[in-house]
């Protein structure tokens, strides 16, 4: 496949070099890792938290280990994560004394017999206790001196999730705190619950990082990144149609890489993709969504599906006016405010304030299709 045939636009996966919009965030982070600061990057799912940890570390040409703790279920799953995460890219001899310490969480080094690659996997005991996690972070904290890593903690806020949580953390920020040398990023999508623990004085990660709010690329940066990725593919785009583009996503970031990656598919060779391209790609992502959307309806009682497409016939901002009770054939705000909030809580909708904004554009869209 010749560079110009291969698609740009790269969603629901990780994000890196020609495929990575260089965000404001990347130098500031960048900044704050080499000065052996610890951050924290909060955001809503798919904005690009864990893109911009990788990127970071891979501009500074340091190693990364990257444990991701999403819905760990267990101490024991902790450890198996973080160990797991060090051990990644080692291959046999260099790592003996890293492995001897480990001798309690019974490694084992499989070679896949196809493929020849090498994985390191641990089984710690069931019964595995905080300080069995305290222990495990130090064998990390000498991995990353001696390699000169950085230690990411992706989804960091579902291990306030484990049994006795307070206890945990309190642990886990008395031995970080002293590792002076190595920098750890910590990332999670669970905005309150991540703010919480970074900047609630009552808890004991207070102010041991740097926050970082990550959402939506700034509007130009990412407008230039567009242009330039369709004209490095030899096509084009007029700053009109990202308008358009935006308009439909609300620039959210994995969203519009979507949405884009169908427009650049539907756009001939050497052509200015135009607004029936965008039409027509907008249509390819909803179709491809449309069995999962109509099974999220389903789910709703018919008050609160109603309410729903309302939202999304009239926008989320005046959900309890007489027009929106009217579409919406509801007979009191209360009921529409009620119906609106069991959609928060099944993550449909995000409420800002009075404003309820749909998680997923194309829901939306869709939505807004229905008779
Ligand atoms: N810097 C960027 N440049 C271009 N696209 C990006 C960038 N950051 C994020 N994206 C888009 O968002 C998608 C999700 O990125 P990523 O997985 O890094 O986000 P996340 O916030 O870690 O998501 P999750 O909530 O699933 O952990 C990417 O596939 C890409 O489409
Ligand atoms: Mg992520």
């Amino acid at each position: 496949m010749t560079a110009s045939s291969t698609n740009p636009f790269r969603f629901n996966q990780i994000v890196s070099k020609e495929y990575f919009c260089k965000r404001e965030e990347l130098e500031f982070v960048g900044d704050l890792v080499s000065t052996g600061q610890n951050v924290a990057l909060i955001g809503p799912r798919r904005t690009g938290k864990t893109s911009l940890a990788l990127e970071v570390c891979r501009k500074a040409k340091r190693k990364i280990i990257h444990a991701d703790m999403m819905r760990v279920p267990s101490y024991a799953d902790v450890i198996k994560r973080l160990i797991e995460a060090a051990m990644r890219d080692n291959t046999s001899g260099k790592v003996e004394s890293f492995i001897k310490s480990l001798a309690h969480l019974r490694p084992t080094f499989t070679i896949d017999p196809v493929s020849g690659g090498t994985q390191w996997t641990v089984s710690p005991a069931n019964k595995s206790t905080p300080q069995n996690v305290i222990d495990a972070l130090r064998i990390i904290k000498a991995r990353c001196e001696a390699t000169d890593a950085v230690l990411f903690i992706d989804e960091f806020q579902d291990l306030t999730a484990l049994p006795q949580p307070d206890s945990l953390m309190a642990q886990i920020r008395a031995e970080v705190q002293l590792w002076s040398e190595v920098p750890i990023i910590f990332a999670g999508s669970d905005r309150d619950l991540m703010k919480a623990l970074f900047t609630d004085p009552a808890n004991p990660f207070y102010q041991s990082a740097s926050v970082v709010m990550i959402n939506n690329i700034d509007q130009s940066t990412f407008k230039r990144y567009i242009r330039r990725c369709f004209e490095r593919t030899g096509k084009s785009i007029e700053n009109e149609l990202i308008d358009q583009v935006f308009m439909v996503t609300g620039e959210h970031p994995n969203s519009t890489q979507k949405l884009l990656h169908f427009l650049w598919a539907k756009t001939a060779e050497g052509a200015a993709a135009s607004e029936p391209e965008l039409v027509d790609a907008l249509a390819i992502t909803i179709r491809a969504e449309q069995d999962e959307f109509e099974r999220s309806l389903d789910n709703l009682t018919l008050i609160q599906s109603r309410a729903l497409i309302a939202a999304a016939k009239l926008g989320g901002e005046r959900t309890v006016g007489a027009d929106f009770l009217e579409l919406a054939g509801i007979r009191n705000p209360t009921s529409s405010t009620k119906a609106l909030m069991r959609c928060v809580q099944l993550k449909m909708l995000q409420k800002d304030g009075a404003n309820y904004r749909f998680t997923n554009p194309f829901f939306k869209e869709w939505l807004k299709r229905l008779g």
